[in-house]
């Protein structure tokens, strides 16, 4: 698409950042709605993050996404956070304000629910019972989510106890810690199972779990989507469990985004996850 001298621009810093299929997704919803505007790879690196944000309303950016390894660092760099970036701990969308100040956001936990609610429609969560495994980042971001949408009662099981804790603690009674060897008795009676490791990812080793106490009721999801189908998914199937893949994660949490700097909310569409999947 050719862009004017008005262009409207935005991108997304990382160290690496080559990896990111953000380009991918948002030149796909610039170009569908005819939009004068760019979203470019942006490499910054960390000791960089700083100065590299604050250049952006110099360079006329009206924002930017935040991924590896800056979304923590960018909460104290950013001018204002909002509440649920300060509750995940990471803020992963800047918006450049009309005075060049900086807002710092986290989509990460509405975009987790919302590929849930658009994978599982009929899917309860207010009162209900799930099993997270992991506590880095995205478990953070998938608790405040499901925290936020009613979940009551959470089990998490992580291999570092540690970190385990430090989740036990931001969201007790909400969050109860579970050995990592006992993950395959916590699925007794849960309705949600989330994968957040990075367990069966493409080049990363097997997710090692027995769902025979998973109620065949219960719906799994795999923040993981390289393979779209993981092996955790394709057991979860095949016993008869809903399953929902993790792509439509990264593409619900642009949607804010998206938003703020091109001025046009973008819908997360089968024709969106074939484009972004064909990277
Ligand atoms: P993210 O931001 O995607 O959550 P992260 O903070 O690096 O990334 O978290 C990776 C998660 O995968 C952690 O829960 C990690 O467990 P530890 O906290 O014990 O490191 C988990 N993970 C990665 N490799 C693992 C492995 N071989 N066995 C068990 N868990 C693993």
């Amino acid at each position: 698409m050719t862009i004017s001298g008005k262009a409207k621009l935005a991108g997304v810093m990382g160290w690496p950042v080559g990896h990111s299929r953000s380009p991918r997704l948002h030149g796909y919803w610039l170009e569908k709605h005819g939009i004068d505007g760019a979203y470019v790879p942006l490499a910054v690196r960390p000791d960089d993050l700083g100065a590299a944000l604050r250049a952006l309303p110099k360079l006329g950016f009206r924002g930017c996404n935040l991924t590896v390894p800056h979304k923590e660092a960018a909460l104290t760099i950013v001018d204002r956070v909002d509440a649920a970036a300060r509750r995940i701990g990471a803020v992963n969308t800047v918006v450049v304000e009309a005075d060049g100040s900086l807002s710092g956001s986290n989509t990460d936990a509405p975009g987790f629910i919302a590929n849930l609610r658009q994978g599982a429609p009929g899917l309860a969560l207010a009162g209900k019972s799930a099993v997270v495994l992991g506590a880095g980042g995205a478990a953070r971001a998938v608790v405040v989510g499901l925290i936020d949408a009613g979940v009551t009662y959470i089990r998490l099981a992580n291999r570092s106890a540690d970190r385990t804790r430090i989740l036990v603690n931001a969201f007790a009674p909400a969050v109860v810690g579970i050995a990592w060897d006992k993950r395959a008795q916590a699925l007794e009676g849960a309705d949600l199972l989330v994968n957040t490791t990075s367990l069966g990812m493409e080049g990363e080793p097997p997710l090692e779990l027995a769902l025979d106490a998973l109620p065949e009721t219960a719906t799994v999801t795999d923040i993981v989507y390289a393979p779209l189908e993981t092996a955790l998914l394709a057991a979860a199937r095949a016993r008869g469990n809903g399953v929902v893949d993790g792509l439509g994660m990264l593409l619900h949490q642009a949607v804010p985004g998206f938003a703020a700097w091109f001025g046009t909310t973008p819908d997360v569409t089968a024709e969106l996850r074939a484009h972004v999947l064909g990277a």
